[in-house]
């Protein structure tokens, strides 16, 4: 069973602390929206989380091994995998040859054969299998976000983080992205999705985190959430009104 146990983290640049304290917990295969103001310290969280920022303080367990001091090529082998907010692809590879880099690095490989395989589905799952032999480089934004979900499947981590997976995506690609989060969530994967997309958090969330200048405010039922005073204070009214 899935367990993602983060207690209390701090983190802090310079005088700015940006995470005051947060926990929460994962079982099992849920699939979690995390909402909050722009500079809240979502990305921030996710980079404590992945291993790229250490925190303050605080620990993070996955899966019972402490995850918050090891670094993220580590935290991947553990079972956590994200997505960046700015796409990371390596530009002069090719999207097939993208695929393979994270399985390689990590050892998770079987044959040449097997991967290449892998990478296909992988990549027919996507729609992106047109574009295998293209530089990175000449995918849209929206295909670079898919090739990013892409490399997330092939290393199949226990715990998947989206930091902003829809933003400047084409529709088209919306629902692409739609489906490999429901098919990975039901491959019994745990999903978190930070996303300023209200609609399409509330359309596949569960349960929903509300972080709020590094104080996590809210934890709960979507529709719980939606209607908390605090969250409609320090969040969704305001975007209501600049929707509006
Ligand atoms: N490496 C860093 N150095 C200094 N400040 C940072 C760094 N990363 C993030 N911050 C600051 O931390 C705050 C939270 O940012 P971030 O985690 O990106 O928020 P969010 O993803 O919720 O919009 C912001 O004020 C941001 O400027
Ligand atoms: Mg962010």
């Amino acid at each position: 069973m899935i367990h993602l146990k983060v207690s209390n983290l701090h983190k802090r640049f310079g005088g700015l602390h940006v995470l005051k304290g947060v926990s929460f917990e994962v079982n099992g295969p849920e699939l979690i929206g995390l909402i909050g103001p722009n500079g809240a310290g979502k990305t921030t969280l996710t980079n404590v989380l992945d291993g790229a920022v250490t925190p303050n303080s605080g620990t993070v367990y996955l899966n019972d091994q402490r995850i918050d001091q090891l670094q993220p090529f580590e935290v991947a082998r553990a079972g956590l995998g994200r997505t960046f907010q700015v796409t990371r692809a390596f530009r002069r590879m090719t999207v097939l040859e993208n695929l393979a880099v994270p399985a390689l690095a990590l050892g998770r490989t079987g044959g040449a054969a097997e991967l290449r395989d892998k990478s296909m589905s992988v990549l027919e799952f996507l729609t992106l299998d047109h574009l295998r032999n293209e530089y990175a480089q000449a995918l849209s934004g929206g295909q670079q976000k898919l090739l990013e979900l892409g490399r997330l499947l092939m290393l199949d981590p226990d715990v998947v983080i989206l930091d902003e997976p829809f933003a400047g995506v084409h529709p088209k690609l919306m629902e692409i992205i739609y489906a490999y989060i429901r098919r990975v969530n039901e491959a019994g994967k745990a999903i978190i999705i930070i996303s300023h997309q209200m609609d399409a958090v509330f359309a596949l969330s569960e349960r929903l985190l509300v972080l709020n200048f590094g104080d996590m405010i809210a934890d709960g039922p979507p529709d719980e959430v939606k209607r908390d005073p605090a969250v409609i204070e320090a969040y969704l009214g305001v975007d209501e009104e600049e929707d509006a």
